[in-house]
């Protein structure tokens, strides 16, 4: 199955598919081993940094091999990406799915660049996400902060503004921003599901994704899928977890080969990974 035939599936069956952030062998190994155990399609991400720190066309055929020896469906996304130039390496290096996250720039410019993306994706059946309303916040440990300090209401996605850009760039999924917000706060964050209702009514044919998918109460994610989310990105989640857990064993351990002190680090951050997998509906579904 390609890139749309995973999403339309979930879509057609109202679940979705957890988009996990990776940054090197181990957090690909907690995911794919997650995905493997739970029978589970997963969309594995990497942003810019993340990204370039492996190397896209070193990750681009890591997640080729991972698909044959795992036999779970994959999709590779470069998540956030910043510019025309870092979507057409990832597309050139042989990624499935590329963010252009045009957010920070005045509409205009978004769009018209978010259009250029759409068209070299679409060349090579590369599905595009796009992004109008910056989501807040990073993806990191921010449980001493409030986070409303984060959550300005008015800038909540105005549906008739998705709308707009959906149909004039074509592309193929929406990034929402709901309450939702990068990273973990002190308290749970919560949803505005009657925006996320009016953005799935304007734009009724285009996947919906949700970022910060750390730190979201639990049945309001559901209920979020249940809206029309298909793609729910995670990372902090599992960052804060896969570094926690190897600074313990760092602490507990005068060992110095790597691959044995990262054993813990990787299984706990593939409970994550479970976790999320079974919230989101998809176990099973490959
Ligand atoms: O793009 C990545 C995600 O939006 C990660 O969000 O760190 O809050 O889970 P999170
Ligand atoms: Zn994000």
């Amino acid at each position: 199955m390609n890139a749309r035939e995973i999403l339309s599936k979930a879509f057609k069956e109202h679940y979705a598919i957890g988009a996990f952030n990776a940054c090197n062998i181990e957090t690909l190994k907690a995911i794919i081993n997650a995905a493997k155990k739970f029978q589970s399609p997963v969309l594995i991400e990497a942003s810019d940094g993340e990204a370039n720190y492996i190397g896209k066309k070193e990750l681009a055929a890591l997640i080729r091999i991972y698909r044959q020896e795992y036999g779970v469906p994959i999709i590779l996304n470069l998540d956030h990406g910043v510019s025309f130039d870092s979507c057409k390496e990832a597309i050139e290096s042989g990624f499935d799915y590329v963010h252009f996250d045009g957010s920070k720039l005045p509409f205009d410019e978004n769009l018209s660049i978010a259009t250029e993306v759409v068209k070299l994706a679409h060349q090579h059946n590369v599905l595009v996400e796009g992004e109008i309303d910056h989501i807040e916040g990073s993806s990191a440990d921010h449980t001493k902060e409030d986070p409303k300090s984060y959550q300005d209401a008015s800038h909540y996605t105005d549906p008739e503004q998705a709308k707009e850009f959906v149909e004039k760039t074509g592309v193929d999924t929406f990034a929402s921003f709901v309450g939702n917000l990068h990273g973990l706060y002190a308290e749970e964050l919560h949803l505005n599901l009657d925006i996320l209702k009016k953005i799935r009514q304007a734009i009724p044919n285009t996947f919906l994704s949700l970022h910060g998918g750390s730190g979201i109460n639990d049945d309001e994610v559901k209920e979020a899928i249940k809206t029309g989310i298909t793609k729910v990105n995670v990372n902090s989640e599992m960052r804060v977890t896969f570094k926690n857990t190897l600074q313990k064993t760092l602490n507990e351990n005068s060992d110095v080969a790597f691959y044995k002190l990262s054993k813990e680090a990787i299984e706990a951050t593939q409970s994550v990974v479970e976790k999320k997998i079974e919230l989101f509906g998809s176990r099973n579904k490959v």
